[in-house]
């Protein structure tokens, strides 16, 4: 269906080409995440945007030596080289001309502490669906679409965590309720074409009641 062209143009893209975003450019991005919805319209999200290329490289740099840290403790060949071959999806950002690393702070959805009241399992089955991590994937979603519409590309990512607590110290934001959830790369694709990973079938996704 054509008008949703915007939402099948969408992909995740690894290489880049060495040119620049334009800074507007990054403002209407961050603008179109921040139109997402959020429960209670918290909106419990803060973005970092980085242009600056030796931030960036910091930034793969601390992952790349915590991915090292974390080789050097696996006492398992299989498991390494696993882990090794993923050391490039976590890094691939470092040529890319900006990056946006979303944080999120915490959010108490309405009703839990009375939920609680009538058994602790009730809240902590509302607490497992995490309305306010639901609230970063929303707008980490919009930033991706308006990536695309405006002729760039990015990638969520969400790997490189295992170095979040030592980005989230190099970053230092001033209020520290926030945690870094999602990194996303910006820049123009490499390549006009680039391959869209298959999605199963409709069917197997699907109930109708
Ligand atoms: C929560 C989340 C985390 C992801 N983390 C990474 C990552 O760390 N590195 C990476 O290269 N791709 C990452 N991806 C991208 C997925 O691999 C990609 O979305 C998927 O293969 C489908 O491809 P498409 O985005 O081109 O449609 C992530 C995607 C999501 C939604």
């Amino acid at each position: 269906m054509e008008k949703l062209n915007f939402i099948y143009n969408r992909k995740s893209i690894r290489k880049f080409k060495d040119e620049k975003v334009r800074h507007e450019d990054l403002i209407e991005i961050i603008k179109a995440g921040m139109q997402a919805p959020s429960a209670h319209n918290v909106q419990n999200w803060h973005y970092v945007v980085v242009e600056s290329k030796n931030i960036i490289e910091k930034i793969a740099k601390i992952i790349t030596e915590k991915h090292s840290k974390i080789i050097d403790v696996i006492n398992d060949e299989e498991k390494t080289k696993r882990f090794n071959k993923m050391i490039k999806y976590y890094t691939f950002f470092k040529d890319a001309p900006a990056l946006i690393l979303v944080f999120g702070s915490s959010y108490e959805p309405t009703g839990i502490d009375l939920l609680n009241k009538i058994d602790d399992n009730e809240s902590q089955n509302f607490i497992d669906v995490q309305p306010g991590i639901q609230n970063i994937g929303a707008t980490v979603e919009n930033i991706l679409l308006a990536i695309s519409a405006l002729g760039y590309g990015g990638c969520w990512m969400t790997g490189p965590l295992f170095a979040k607590k030592e980005i989230e110290n190099f970053i230092a934001l001033k209020d520290n309720d926030f945690s870094l959830y999602a990194l996303i790369p910006v820049g123009v694709p490499l390549k006009d074409r680039n391959r869209v990973p298959k999605r199963e079938a409709i069917e197997d996704k699907i109930t109708f009641m």
